[in-house]
């Protein structure tokens, strides 16, 4: 079993819809677990910000119990890199962009898929039912992931 790892960020393209999610679901199942562990999340594309989370990213997230409404959208920057341990990518396109500033073999490591097999797909421009199953794929996803990192 992997050691914990003291940091993890969440990694989209705009880091207003599934990174959000991602983060405040590492974040509830972190501290259900009792671990210690700092939780960020952010973009590869800075198109969004300092703007808040999507509000269907928001509304599903309150209709499970999580406020994510004072998260604010940041861009990937390379000293992520370095200072996160572990970098859970949402799609394929986000692990290319993000290992692109991994300077060596170690950093390049730190940056991975969220799922084992498929992308969590990007539901920005679909109905809210995407935001419903973004939301169930995350979840399970953390679940696995945290159940790794539980001593
Ligand atoms: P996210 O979704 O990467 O899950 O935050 C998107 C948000 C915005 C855009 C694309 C995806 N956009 O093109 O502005």
């Amino acid at each position: 079993m992997p050691s914990a790892p003291r940091s993890v960020l969440a990694l989209c393209l705009g880091n207003i819809c599934r990174s959000p999610i991602a983060e405040g679901l590492l974040r509830y199942h972190v501290q259900r677990l009792g671990l210690d562990i700092e939780i960020d999340s952010a973009g590869t594309s800075g198109y969004h910000a300092g703007e808040s989370p999507d509000p269907r990213s928001v509304e599903v997230m309150r209709r499970h119990g999580h406020d994510i409404s004072g998260q604010r959208s940041r861009q990937l920057v390379q000293s992520d890199l370095t200072r996160f341990d572990l970098i859970l990518a949402m799609d394929q396109s986000n692990l290319r962009n993000a290992c692109r500033l991994a300077q060596n073999e170690v950093l390049h490591a730190k940056v991975q898929l969220i799922l084992d097999q498929e992308d969590v797909p990007d539901p920005y421009y679909g109905g809210d039912r995407g935001f419903d199953h973004v939301y169930q794929l995350i979840d399970e996803a953390v679940i696995r992931w945290v159940a790794t990192w539980h001593p």
